[in-house]
């Protein structure tokens, strides 16, 4: 039987959605040219474009909002910001930054020298463009279980630490400036990464003496995946669990738009290098603001405060992965391949073997997500070839190893009968998948391709 935990809140404002029907849909595609972030929002039923900022706030959040300092420099909000932070990672300093990648652009140039690599258990898009934009190269090393996504295994998001000594051999300890995990591991299908492994890779880091940082944009869901599925942690706290988890690095930078539950803000945090915090602060002023705001206003800083203590909340927790465990069982009745088990926040569906009169160049994974729009008004986007810039170069289009559509939950948005009938579109799109068709791109920007770039079916 398909479980579902209730909802461990009742709502008390809505946001009306317009309904659309297909010829519409048909139009509006087309109109954005076949690029799902070219659509307007009220084109859309269900918005599984991201979970990044797309969070419903609580009742506690906006009322902390209200009481927000807004001084330009040591705001009372910035103070219990800390405080907050403090009490659950157990670091010695914090910069709150305006978003994920406004702290990955200052971390990373200050760990990394031209022609150094980075190597992680998968760098998330930004990560990857900021590891290029300080010179050097990032190089993914996730376990291989992540790409069978057929057969289950607990812990698809970890680092294969024994490639991981031997990309470190091969490069040259002195040419490997950083290691990160990525936790959730979202490329990898929001999959988590175990205490075990992030304590292992540490070893090795703290052995070679590269710096470990953590990518923490999910780090409540990787805390709750460890209590569900780690022998030893049943027991724990979430906040036990995620102190152990940061003990095992030596900074972090966070996009609060996920974990944290609100819809601007980011973190970086600081085990125990005064000097790493002076250079930190040093790039915060010029390119985010002054130290006690980095580029948020006293009512972000409140919201994320709160919204930090709600994510690590057991009850909400349970709930929130319920919601994807519930619409791979929908999906996995239906027989609709995806990957298995399914990750935190979204579920990934397996384009490749979806639609596989489709090849890479021709991109499954965007096809699979223009289908869903027209077909039930559903957004998603594409998370395999489409996504990978072609090589510099050659100009040639690189394949990538996994092809997927994903579709976000965004936290305390949708409903059960919201997500029955995401399972009853995707359903009905793979019944008839022989149907549609591969996409070419017609025009494209050199980097980061996939948001801006205009395409068309292939007759
Ligand atoms: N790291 C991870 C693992 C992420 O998933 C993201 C963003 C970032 C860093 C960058 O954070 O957007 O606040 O600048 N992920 C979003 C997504 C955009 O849709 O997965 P940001």
């Amino acid at each position: 039987m398909s479980t579902y935990l209730p909802e461990p809140f009742r709502i008390k404002m809505v946001e009306p959605l317009k309904m659309t029907t297909r010829e519409e849909r048909l139009q509006y595609i087309k109109e954005a040219k076949y690029n799902l972030f070219g659509l307007k929002s009220d084109g859309v039923y269900i918005d599984m474009l991201t979970d990044s900022g797309t969070n419903a706030m609580s009742d506690a959040q906006w009322s902390r909002m209200m009481l927000a300092d807004e001084s330009y420099a040591g705001a009372r909000s910035y103070h219990r910001l800390i405080e907050v932070c403090s009490d659950i990672f157990a670091y010695d300093y914090f910069q709150p930054v305006h978003q994920g990648r406004a702290a990955e652009k200052i971390v990373y140039p200050l760990l990394l020298k031209k022609g150094q690599v980075s190597i992680s258990n998968m760098h998330f898009d930004t990560t990857r463009g900021h590891v290029g934009l300080a010179g050097a190269r990032p190089v993914d090393c996730v376990v291989a279980e992540a790409r069978d996504t057929e057969n289950f295994y607990p812990f698809k998001g970890n680092m294969d630490t024994v490639r991981l000594e031997a990309l470190i051999e091969e490069y040259g300890v002195a040419q490997v400036g950083v290691i990160v995990m990525t936790i959730t591991n979202n490329s990898a299908g929001g999959q988590p990464v175990s205490m075990a492994n992030l304590k292992e890779v540490y070893a090795i880091a703290q052995k070679h003496k590269i710096p470990l940082v953590i990518d923490a944009a999910r780090f409540a869901e990787n805390a709750f995946f460890i209590k569900e599925r780690e022998e030893g942690y049943g027991d724990k706290s979430i906040k036990e669990i995620v102190r152990e988890m940061f003990s095992y690095g030596d900074a972090f930078t966070m996009s609060a738009k996920k974990d944290a539950i609100i819809n601007m803000g980011g973190l970086i945090g600081i085990k125990n290098s005064a000097e790493f915090y002076e250079q930190v602060k040093g790039l915060t002023v010029p390119y985010e603001g002054f130290v006690s705001y980095g580029g948020l206003s006293g009512r972000d800083l409140e919201a994320m405060a709160q919204g930090l203590l709600e994510g690590i909340d057991e009850d909400f927790l349970a709930y929130y992965l319920g919601q994807s465990r519930y619409l791979g069982e929908l999906l996995q009745k239906a027989g609709v391949p995806f990957q298995y088990p399914t990750g935190g926040h979204a579920i990934f569906l397996d384009a490749a073997r979806i639609l596989p009169h489709i090849p890479y160049y021709e991109f499954p994974g965007q096809s699979l997500a223009v289908a869903l729009y027209t077909e039930g008004g559903v957004r998603g986007c594409d998370i395999g070839s489409y996504m990978l810039d072609p090589d510099p170069e050659t100009g040639e289009q690189p394949q990538s190893e996994m092809e997927f559509t994903r579709l976000c939950i965004p936290r305390r948005v949708y409903t059960k009968s919201h997500l029955e009938y995401v399972a009853k579109v995707i359903v009905e799109v793979y019944k008839k998948s022989e149907e549609f068709g591969g996409y070419r791109i017609v025009k494209a920007p050199k980097v980061l391709r996939h948001f801006t770039a205009e395409l068309e079916p292939v007759k």
